[in-house]
């Protein structure tokens, strides 16, 4: 096998590390942050680390990266207090990657792709308009984390749009029926295949 140690890791190469770091923890979710600041600029980026974190209350967290250069996003949601999470799709991931481009907060990255704003129900938010999965959230609280200087926010999730034919009747939302894609690191993207669904697990 290969094999790593943590002094092996401080001693290698940048992209390198960044690329084994990311990928090791499996695959993550592919998310777009739709947000827009106080003076009605629009943002969407691409995000990996939005995971549920309780149904009841139905809430989810988010990992921003340091505030080392300006982050919109982080911006937005601090301004507005409300944002909206999009799955992304299998035809529209070169658009949604170039989401990750550093644009200054006055260019949109809805103008430099082929992803439409969607507003509706009263969300003070822009949806990605055709995503199978669109949620409304709110933000709630934060945690530095001083370790690395990253941010977790946490937030409920407050409205929820959902493609006909994806939700099941038992609740579950049947992501491969939207073709809904997957991350592995940071810039390589996967289809998931459903295996199969198993019943609530009892100790023999
Ligand atoms: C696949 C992928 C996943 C990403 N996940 C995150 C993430 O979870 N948190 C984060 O802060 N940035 C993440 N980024 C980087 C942001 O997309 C990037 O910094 C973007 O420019 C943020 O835009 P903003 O300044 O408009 O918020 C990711 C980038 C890629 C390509």
């Amino acid at each position: 096998m290969d094999f790593f140690s943590s002094e092996n890791l401080d001693s290698l190469n940048k992209i390198y590390r960044i690329n084994l770091v990311n990928s090791i923890t499996g695959y993550k979710s592919a998310n777009l942050i739709g947000s827009i600041s106080n003076k009605g600029a629009e943002n969407l980026a691409i995000f990996s680390s939005i995971t549920h974190l309780g149904s009841n209350p139905a809430l989810l967290s988010l990992f921003v990266r340091p505030n080392v250069v300006p982050r919109n996003t982080y911006k937005n949601i601090k301004e507005k207090k409300v944002f909206t999470v999009n799955h992304i799709s299998k035809e529209k991931i070169d658009d949604a990657h170039h989401t990750s481009a550093k644009y200054d907060e006055n260019i949109s990255e809805f103008d430099k792709t082929n992803f439409q704003p969607e507003y509706k129900e009263n969300w003070g938010a822009p949806f990605v308009k055709d995503s199978a999965v669109q949620l409304g959230c709110k933000y709630v609280d934060e945690y530095y984390i001083k370790e690395n200087g990253c941010s977790m926010i946490v937030a409920s999730i407050e409205i929820i749009f959902i493609r006909k034919g994806l939700l099941q009747n038992d609740g579950w939302v049947d992501l491969s029926k939207g073709d809904i894609i997957t991350i592995n690191g940071l810039d390589a993207y996967a289809l998931p295949e459903t295996v199969k669904r198993l019943k609530y697990a009892r100790p023999k």
